[in-house]
């Protein structure tokens, strides 16, 4: 059983467009939870779930299959999105911004109440079993101008936008998957609430809850506290070593200086 702390109305949502066949877009920064919230889903629905990390060299046939040579000959092999259809699971492309447009263009029959996908290859136009649900996520924040969605493939979507849990919640969350205590469940959230109020740290993105949890495993596997929150914590979040350092300010303030204990 996948361990999923729900942060708002996500999941009855989701399982509202599950019910009548609509896709789902969520939105959200890096390490909020995207990617176990679809497999709880999954699991939740009892569906497949086929998952494709979107890149740029992504074509459609590595969505949809591609002819094979094997010792008999040729043979046709699905692709993840040809799987789920058929088969009536879920579709999740990861990152789905960083695939190119003549590539996502595969997923609109599949994405309105056509729920069809053209096999070019093979001329076969398939309908997607019942069960079948296309989801896709993305990062706003990496997004760059050119990249980004047409708004005629964002508008197929039902659209969840993710963000950094609660405080509670988020404790809930790095307790459970470090498995440590709640003392230091607080101590990492807080830490991570004042990384994620600096404004003047041009930061490409902030502290994420994985980050958390990381850092709290290191911290109970028994090293110093301020070695794991900055290996865990701070390194991941700046190549730069004045940034790295100011960051460090912030956490002394919450665990300490070193050689000196709270
Ligand atoms: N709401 C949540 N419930 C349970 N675990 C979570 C939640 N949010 C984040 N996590 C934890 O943070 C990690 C990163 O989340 P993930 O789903 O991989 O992020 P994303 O796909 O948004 O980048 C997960 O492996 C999980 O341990
Ligand atoms: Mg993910």
């Amino acid at each position: 059983m996948t361990f999923y702390q729900p942060v708002g109305n996500e999941i009855e949502l989701f399982q509202a467009a599950a019910d009548n066949g609509l896709p789902v877009l969520i939105k959200g920064p890096t390490g909020c939870g995207k990617t176990r919230f679809v497999r709880y889903m999954a699991e939740q629905l009892d569906r497949p779930v086929y998952t494709v990390a979107c890149h740029d060299d992504l074509t459609a046939a590595d969505l949809v299959g591609r002819h094979l040579i094997g010792p008999d000959g040729t043979y046709w092999q699905d692709g993840p999105l040809t799987r789920a259809v058929r088969e009536g699971g879920i579709c999740y492309l990861d990152e789905v911004v960083e695939a190119r447009k003549d590539t996502t263009v595969v997923l609109h029959p599949l994405a309105d109440d056509r729920r069809e996908l053209p096999i070019e290859r093979t001329g076969e136009v398939l309908q997607a079993a019942p069960g079948f649900m296309l989801v896709v996520s993305y990062n706003p924040g990496y997004q760059s101008l050119l990249k980004g969605m047409k708004p005629s493939t964002r508008q197929r979507f039902v659209s969840l936008r993710f963000d950094y849990p609660s405080e509670a919640a988020e404790q809930t969350i790095v307790a459970e998957e470090a498995g440590c205590d709640r003392d230091l469940a607080r101590q990492l959230v807080s830490l991570a609430s004042a990384l994620r109020n600096l404004k003047d740290h041009d930061l490409e993105e902030a502290a994420s809850t994985r980050l958390l949890i990381h850092t709290a495993m290191m911290i109970k596997a028994g090293l110093p506290p301020l070695d794991a929150v900055r290996a865990g914590m701070i390194e991941p979040l700046s190549d730069d070593e004045a940034t790295v350092a100011a960051l460090m300010e912030v956490v002394y303030a919450v665990f300490g200086r070193p050689g000196e204990s709270r």
